[in-house]
Parts: C-alpha cells; structure tokens; sequence
C-alpha cells in the first residue's frame, strides 16, 4: 500500500481523499490517500516529516501553494510559471520535485468537459492571487484573442501582466476599467466567493454567447457567481468541482503513470451527499 496526502489548513472539508480512493479503484491501484492539516508555520518540516515516514507524494493546497514551490528540490516547467506548486513528489534519491496540475486542470475542464474553445477567443480573468498564476500558463498556451485580468489591487494585476510578459501580452485594470469590451469566456479566480459576493464586474462583459466559469466549486448549488452569470444572460456556467477533479487526475498520472477517467467521478461527487461546499482542493 502506497502513501499519499493531501496537505492544507483548513484541510477537513477537501474532497481530495474521496477523489483519489474513486481513481485508486478505477485503476487497480493499491494506494491509501489522506487529508492531513499543517501547522502555518511548520510546513516545511511537516513535509519532511511525511517524506521520511515514507510518503510517495502529497497535493498541497492552501495556503502552502508558495511554500511547496520554495521547498521544491527541482520544479515542472509549469510549475516554475505559475509560481506555486500543488503536487509533491519524493523521489527515490530523496529529492523532492514540485509540479503544478491546476491549469491543466482546468484547461481539461474547459476543452474536453465543456468545449469550451479558448484559442482566438476574449478572455477576461477576475482576480490576480495564487490561484489565477497557476492558471494562465496552459491558457495562453492556446492562443487567445486577448486576456485581460482585472483585479480589486490593479498593481496586482500589472505585476502579473510583468511576471508574464516574455509569454504574452496581457493586459491587467481595474474592475471599473471594464464595461466596453464583451468577453468569450469570464473566469473568476478570486475568493470573493467564500464571502459570498462576486467581484464587482459590470454586466456589460456578457455578451450572448459568453461561457462563465468560476474556480470555486459548491458540490450541491450553483456558486454565487455562477448565478450572477447565469442571471445576468451568460450562454453557460459552471463551478470549478470539474477543474478539481482534472487536477487530481493528473496528479494521480504524474504519481502513478496512469490516467483515471474522470467523467464518472466528477458524476459521482455531484451525487454525493457527503460532499461539501464552497473550497478548493
Ligand atoms: P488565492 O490563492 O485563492 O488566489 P489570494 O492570492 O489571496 O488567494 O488572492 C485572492 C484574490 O481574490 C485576489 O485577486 C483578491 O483581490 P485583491 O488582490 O485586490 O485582494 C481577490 N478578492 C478577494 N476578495 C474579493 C472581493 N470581495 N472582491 C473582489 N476581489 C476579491
């Protein structure tokens, strides 16, 4: 039996263990998944601890995401982009590498769950913290129109812009900057949602043929800003309990060198009665 974890703070509410048991049956494979919370400020050594205790690898969520990208031995080429690493792997040599499979995740979400298209389309990202850093490599790696990012902090927002400039040329503003331009795809990556309210976002970037799509998940309702798109006349609008799934299934590929179906398991989430709401990872 192979070990693995997941590791955070909070950490109860993660839908991690229960994704990677379903993927364990699926596939054959005799591993053991836990959720274990981290002290704040004993992450490294905590880490170290799950290493020599014979760990294989473990999903960081947050707020260690930095941290786990700093502790990294050797890192992804998709990791070393986004700045923040969500998978861990202890390697036989002892060396711990970091890799990051949350924009993979949702690109797979977006393109194969969804048919979404992505390429020569307006993108408009809400929010410019850890979570959309690790998205918007595999995003521009399909060749959008334009991606704007706004952002409560604009000087967040343009530092972004900056850090992705050999990459693309994003264009970063304000949420009252917006308004004149209709987007293909809206994509709120900010955690206004865990207060319930939506980033102040003029209706006017709908248009009929706008897909929203938020980062956060509710395995049981729509999340607020799913229902402001679909309020507001957004063509779709899913959460991001799909993106989860896709970034655990390539965890569990980088892990294991096989690929789990996910279309079921994400099913079955969304019948689960002992899922939770409103998290990430
Ligand atoms: P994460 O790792 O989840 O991205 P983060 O790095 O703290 O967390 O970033 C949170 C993002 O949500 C930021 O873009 C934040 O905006 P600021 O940079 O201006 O703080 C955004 N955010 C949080 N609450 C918000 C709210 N009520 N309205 C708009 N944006 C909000």
């Amino acid at each position: 039996m192979e070990l693995y974890a997941v590791v955070g703070n909070p950490i109860e509410h993660s839908l991690s263990p229960r994704i990677h048991q379903l993927f364990a049956e699926e596939t054959d494979q005799a591993i053991q998944y836990e959720a274990k919370l981290l002290d704040i400020d004993r992450f490294n050594e905590q880490v170290k601890e799950l290493q020599l205790s014979g760990y294989k690898g473990i999903n960081v969520t947050v707020p260690f995401k930095h941290q786990a990208w700093e502790l990294a031995d050797r890192l992804s080429p998709r990791a070393r982009d986004a700045g923040a690493v969500n998978t861990l792997i202890f390697q036989p040599d002892g060396q711990i590498a970091g890799d990051n499979t949350d924009g993979i995740g949702l690109s797979r979400d977006l393109i194969i769950n969804h048919q979404v298209l992505i390429e020569h389309r307006k993108i408009l990202i809400l929010g410019a913290g850890g979570a959309v850093r690790g998205i918007i490599g595999p995003l521009l790696s399909k060749k959008p129109e334009l991606l704007t990012v706004a952002n409560r902090t604009v000087d967040k927002a343009v530092k972004l812009a900056e850090d992705f400039k050999h990459v693309w040329d994003i264009s970063p503003c304000a949420y009252e900057d917006l308004g004149y331009e209709k987007y293909d795809l809206i994509i709120n990556g900010t955690s206004a949602g865990l207060e319930n309210e939506i980033p102040p976002v003029p209706d006017s970037v709908l248009g009929i043929n706008s897909v929203c799509y938020d980062l956060m998940y509710d395995a049981h309702k729509p999340t607020v800003f799913v229902e402001w798109a679909l309020n507001r006349g957004a063509l779709r609008a899913y959460d991001g309990l799909g993106m989860l799934v896709e970034q655990a299934a390539e965890s569990f590929y980088v892990w294991r060198g096989l690929r789990p179906e996910t279309g079921p398991v994400i099913e079955l989430l969304r019948q689960d009665a002992s899922s939770h709401s409103s998290i990430i990872t």
